[in-house]
């Protein structure tokens, strides 16, 4: 990095983008803010960047009512939230998290527009869960300083962050970003740019497999998700993170893991979960998914 540019992660002058304010992109704001960095929010849809930072603050609010959270930390973390009315506002970031559609053209028009905004050292980074960072970053000007920052839903409980250097990535880059997501209370791995990456590749054998047993109706959607969360360890059953989830975010990464690897039959998704996401039967959102979900959440079984 030259003359000091970005500042060092810890620090209170280090300025963050983050584009998207859906599940993902509020989360991230969330632990950036909390952590002391200023964060720029921007979203296409009108008015979400400000509704997500009035979020965020009650969200704030909430964790110093629980005693989770100092009152002047919550206070000096919502004063560090800015709702922007557009990219060119990111001008003075340092760094830029995108977390907007799991769409390669849609991100990489973006980083290209970025481009022409942020100076030529900021680091831009996405939040992809599978698409290749290398694609991502092919045809930019500055190929080089773009990196995988990807975090898990929801951001501010599961503590991990996958840091993902593309070809051309300086090691410099992904350096920073593993000191930045540390920084930001997480565990940071280093992953290759392979489809999937480390979690979404290790999780093929979990999710893929577990829908294989429902397909050939081994076992039932709740025995399933029984067996993996109270006997293997996993905090959510395969059934209960795909509807958490939601269909429309896993099951095109399902579907692109899938077609990266060259239609290995190990990673071959099922044609229920394509059925499920043509019905609408995404889950939880939509209170309908492997499970029925009432009112006040609570999931029944179908
Ligand atoms: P979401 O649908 O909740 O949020 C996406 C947001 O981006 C929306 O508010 C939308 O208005 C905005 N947006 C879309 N296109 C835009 C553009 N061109 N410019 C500015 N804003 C734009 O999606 P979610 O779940 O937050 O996912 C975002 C990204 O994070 C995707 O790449 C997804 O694959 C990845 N991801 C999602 C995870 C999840 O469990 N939901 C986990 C890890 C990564």
């Amino acid at each position: 990095m030259q003359n000091g540019f970005p500042p060092s992660p810890g620090s209170r002058e280090l300025k963050v983008g983050v584009v998207g304010c859906g599940v993902m992109g509020r989360g991230i704001v969330q632990i950036a803010a909390l952590a002391g960095a200023t964060v720029y929010l921007v979203d296409s849809r009108e008015g979400a960047s400000q509704a997500a930072r009035e979020e965020l603050r009650a969200t704030f609010a909430k964790l110093v009512e629980k005693g989770k959270l100092d009152a002047a930390a919550a206070a000096d973390a919502g004063e560090r939230l800015v709702a922007c009315k557009g990219l060119d506002e990111l001008a003075p970031c340092h760094v830029v998290v995108e977390a907007i559609v799991e769409d390669l053209e849609a991100k990489k028009s973006l980083f290209g527009t970025l481009e022409g905004i942020v100076g030529s050292e900021a680091i831009l980074a996405s939040n992809t869960s599978s698409l290749s960072v290398t694609a991502i970053a092919a045809g930019l000007q500055h190929p080089d300083r773009v990196a995988g920052f990807h975090f898990f839903n929801p951001v501010p409980l599961m503590k991990i962050v996958e840091v993902i250097g593309g070809f051309l990535t300086r090691p410099e880059i992904t350096e920073y970003m593993l000191a930045l997501g540390r920084q930001w209370g997480h565990t940071a791995v280093l992953a290759k740019d392979t489809p999937g990456f480390i979690v979404n590749h290790a999780g093929r054998g979990y999710g893929t497999e577990g829908l294989r047993l429902l397909a050939e109706g081994i076992c039932s959607v709740p025995a399933l998700d029984a067996i993996l969360r109270d006997t293997a360890g996993f905090r959510l059953g395969p059934c209960e993170l795909l509807d958490l989830t939601g269909l429309d975010v896993s099951h095109p990464v399902m579907e692109s893991i899938y077609r990266q690897y060259y239609e290995e039959p190990r990673f071959r998704p099922q044609v229920l979960t394509r059925q499920m996401l043509t019905a609408g039967a995404l889950g939880r959102k939509v209170g309908r998914g492997f499970y029925r979900y009432g009112a006040d959440g609570k999931k029944e079984a179908v």
